[in-house]
C-alpha cells in the first residue's frame, strides 16, 4: 500500500512486523519514488528487516511505458532492485489508469501497456492489481497470455482513486480533473464479480478492493478466491501503532475463523466448496448476459 515519503516507514514497520507475526503476505505501495529518484528507499527495505512470508514489491504499469520523449521508464533491472529492495517473491505490477485520468499531473499514456508487462513477465514473476477498479475477464486473459501469473482483482466497494484524486484536483483548481473523479468515481467492477471473472483462469486470485472484515475475507474464499487483502482496512491502525495493527490484523482472522466454524469449514480448502447466496447488484451482475 504505501512508501516513498518520511512516514511511510514506521507504517511499513507496523505493518511488517504484524504480518511476520500472524503469518500473512503484505505487500508495499509504488516503488517508483526509490527506484527512479532515490527517494525514501528505507520507508519500503524496512519491510525486509521481518519474516514475512510472502513478500510483493510493486510499480505502475504507466511507469514501463514511455510518457513523455524525455522521461525514463522503469526498466526490467530496476524492477528487479525494486524487488530486491524488501526481499520480495513476486513483483505486483500495478494498474491505476483511472487514478491517472483524474491526476491534473497523470501518466495517460497505456499504448503497448500489454507488450511491456509482457516483458517484466518474462523475467520475473509478476502479479497483476488493479487499484479500485476491479480486472475483466478479457483483460486478465490478455495478461496470462503474456505470462503474467497471479492477480489481485482490486474492485470497487472500498478505496475510490477517482474520489481520493477528486479532492486532490479541487484543492490544486485542476476543474476538469475534479470534475472527471466526480463522473467517474464509482467507475468499475464489484470486487466480487471481478473474482468470480478471474478463477476461471486457473491463476491464484487475490481479493481485494472493499475487504474490511473477516466475514469479507470469508465471502472472497467461498467466491473462488484464494486470498483476500486489504489495504483502507488497516491503514487507520498501521498509522497509529503496532499494537492498533496487531489488533487489527487478530479481529479480521478471528472473524474469518467464525464465518468457518458457522459454515462447517475446516479448512480454506473447505470454505472455497461452501455453499453461498448472492444477491442484490451483484446477482445482477453475475447471470449471464
Ligand atoms: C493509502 C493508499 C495507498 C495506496 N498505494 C498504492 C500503491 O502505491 N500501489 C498499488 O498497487 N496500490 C496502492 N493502493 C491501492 C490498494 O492496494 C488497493 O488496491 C485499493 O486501495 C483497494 O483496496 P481497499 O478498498 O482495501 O483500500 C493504495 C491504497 C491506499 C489506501
Amino acid at each position: 500500500m504505501t512508501g516513498g515519503f518520511p512516514g511511510a516507514e514506521s507504517i511499513n514497520s507496523n505493518l511488517a512486523q504484524a504480518a511476520a507475526e500472524a503469518g500473512i503476505a503484505m505487500g508495499v505501495g509504488s516503488e517508483r519514488a526509490a527506484i527512479l529518484k532515490g527517494q525514501f528507499p528505507r520507508s519500503y527495505s524496512v519491510v525486509a528487516d521481518h519474516a514475512v512470508p510472502l513478500k510483493f514489491a510493486n510499480i505502475g504499469a504507466p511507469q514501463i511505458i514511455r510518457q513523455a520523449p524525455d522521461e525514463r521508464v522503469v526498466t526490467i533491472e530496476e524492477a528487479r532492485a525494486a524487488m530486491e529492495l524488501i526481499h520480495a517473491d513476486v513483483l505486483a505490477v500495478h494498474l491505476n489508469f483511472l487514478q491517472e485520468m483524474v491526476q491534473p499531473e497523470g501518466d495517460r499514456h497505456a499504448r503497448g501497456c500489454l507488450a511491456e508487462i509482457g516483458g517484466l513477465a518474462r523475467a520475473l514473476p509478476v502479479l497483476a492489481k488493479e487499484t479500485g477498479a476491479g480486472i475483466s475477464r478479457s483483460v486478465a486473459e490478455r495478461l496470462k497470455e503474456r505470462g503474467v501469473r497471479a492477480f489481485d482483482v482490486s474492485g470497487t466497494g472500498g478505496t475510490s482513486f477517482a474520489a481520493v484524486e477528486h479532492h486532490r484536483a479541487v484543492a490544486q483548481g485542476a476543474e476538469r480533473e475534479a470534475r472527471v473523479g466526480k463522473t467517474f468515481w464509482d467507475w468499475g467492477i464489484p470486487s466480487p464479480v471481478s473474482v468470480r471473472e478471474l478463477v476461471p483462469l486457473g491463476l491464484p486470485v487475490i481479493a481485494s478492493g472493499g475487504v474490511r472484515s473477516g466475514l469479507d475475507v470469508a465471502r472472497a474464499i467461498a467466491l473462488g478466491a484464494n486470498a483476500a487483502g486489504t489495504a483502507g482496512g488497516i491503514l487507520k491502525a498501521a498509522s497509529e501503532s503496532l499494537e492498533a495493527t496487531r489488533k487489527e490484523i487478530a479481529q479480521l482472522i478471528h472473524e474469518l475463523r467464525v464465518a468457518m466454524f458457522l459454515t462447517g469449514s475446516r479448512t480454506v480448502a473447505e470454505l472455497q466448496k461452501a455453499p453461498y447466496v448472492v444477491t442484490g447488484e451483484t446477482r445482477w451482475w453475475l447471470s449471464p448476459r
